[in-house]
């Protein structure tokens, strides 16, 4: 895929093949360029990540782990396997990976699977408290197929309490306690979590699925020297391909790998875990460790620019990539303000906030995530300059011609930071 001198991707062979496609392709590099994307979970791979992800490994059939396959001419995707599962331990001090589950959903999944039966019981977060589907919610198959108990923050500050959840673990006994989380912007204790698992024999398992970039970077404190088992996703704030990953001590090892293949999945994803080795290469960087810093100065910067305009921000601000406004006593929802923020050029997802009284599909908050922006070089003084965006759309809700005026501001930022620079010319 390359630009052309107007700017325009062209992709040589899929514009002949499959026109459909190719200007579905082009329509979404535009917007991704020319939007303010502000979805946390959400990431701009580098290049060599798109490369890698789109390059001839696709082709190749890989069941069972390297220098163990059940198909002949595996020896590249050894090789990239291998330094994929090699870069993940070295970043995040583990004793074992498996690198190849599709999505963070099969990644929790692949624990489930290893440890527990149906019907056992496991304590999540609750998802309106920050959880996700994964963690008990009973429209996912975690819900339906075990015993899930929700915890929750507290009313007033917002944020966990650790001695409320010990208690809570001591009553309920669950063989599994999971931590993390969707939507939650100040540090875990994962210590603390280790003490209520301790409590009552659990597991731990923490999914760090957002966090995971801050903890290669070393601005969270890992899940690792506390968890049995810890999953995550490569493509939030890790800025890696669409995919999962499981890290776990070495005694679970054989077990969690037989989960992964044959237990859930067949062949797996080389392209994609080919791109995960990029994806953890330049997450060994020094440029990665800066790059996740301005995450969270813009992240906090956002926030408290916002708060200071009067707007609830969850438990007062963030630690994270994330924060959330809430609009719990407020007439709007957070479905009319993302769609109002989408019309004026900046991409956002309602989300429902602690305690929320309106339906998922409505919700009475929006979660904002600062890893794309930062990406693409934008600093605290451009979060600065999009706070004044939102605060000017929600204080002009129904108005059209704020929208558009919004838009363009949005579109000359959008113009100072290109994305995908390398492509253009
Ligand atoms: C904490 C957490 N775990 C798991 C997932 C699931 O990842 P995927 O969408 O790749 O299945 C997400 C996705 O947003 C998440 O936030």
């Amino acid at each position: 895929m390359k630009w052309n001198k107007d700017g325009q991707v062209y992709m040589s062979y899929l514009r002949i093949i499959d026109p459909e496609i190719y200007d579905a392709i082009v329509h979404e590099t535009l917007r991704e360029s020319n939007k303010l994307e502000l979805i946390a979970s959400e990431n701009f791979v580098s290049e060599a990540v798109l490369e890698a992800a789109g390059g001839v490994m696709t082709n190749k059939y890989a069941e069972g782990y390297p220098g163990k396959r059940y198909y002949g001419g595996c020896e590249f995707v050894d090789v990239a396997e291998d330094l994929a599962r090699e870069r993940a331990k070295q970043i995040y001090g583990a004793e074992h990976v498996n690198v190849q589950p599709h999505s963070g959903s099969q990644a929790n999944m692949a624990v489930y699977f290893t440890i527990l039966k149906p019907g056992d019981r496991v304590m999540g977060m609750d998802l309106s408290h920050g959880g996700h589907l994964t963690h008990g919610h009973p429209v996912n198959f975690s819900g339906t197929l075990y015993e899930f108990h929700g915890y929750q923050v507290e009313k007033d500050s917002e944020v966990i309490d650790y001695d409320k959840l010990i208690v809570q673990a001591k009553e309920i006994q669950p063989k599994l306690i999971v931590a993390g989380a969707s939507a939650y912007p100040r540090i875990l204790d994962f210590a603390r979590f280790r003490e209520a698992a301790d409590a009552c024999g659990a597991y731990l398992m923490v999914d760090m699925a957002h966090i995971a970039g801050l903890i290669a970077a070393g601005l969270h404190p890992s899940p690792v020297p506390y968890a049995d088992f810890v999953t995550t996703t490569t493509h939030k704030t890790l800025r890696g391909p669409r995919g999962g990953m499981v890290f776990c001590r070495e005694k679970y090892a054989a077990d969690l790998d037989r989960t992964v293949m044959p237990g859930i999945q067949g062949g797996p994803l080389m392209h994609i875990i080919a791109a995960k080795a990029v994806a953890l290469k330049e997450a060994l960087t020094d440029e990665f460790k800066v790059y996740q810093k301005q995450i969270v100065a813009n992240a906090s910067t956002m926030a408290n620019e916002l708060k200071s305009k009067g707007y609830h921000i969850v438990s007062g601000g963030t630690d994270t990539h994330l924060f959330l406004m809430s609009f719990i006593d407020q007439e709007y929802s957070g479905k009319k303000v993302e769609k109002a923020l989408d019309k004026s050029g900046i991409t956002v997802n309602k989300n429902t906030v602690p305690f929320d009284t309106r339906k998922p599909f409505v919700t009475s908050g929006i979660r904002i995530g600062t890893p794309a922006l930062t990406t693409r070089g934008m600093g605290t003084e451009e979060m600065r300059i999009i706070a004044v965006f939102i605060d000017r759309v929600i204080q002009n809700l129904g108005n059209e011609e704020v929208y558009e005026e919004v838009m363009k501001d949005v579109r000359a930022l959008c113009d100072r930071f290109p994305l995908y620079p390398e492509r253009k010319g």
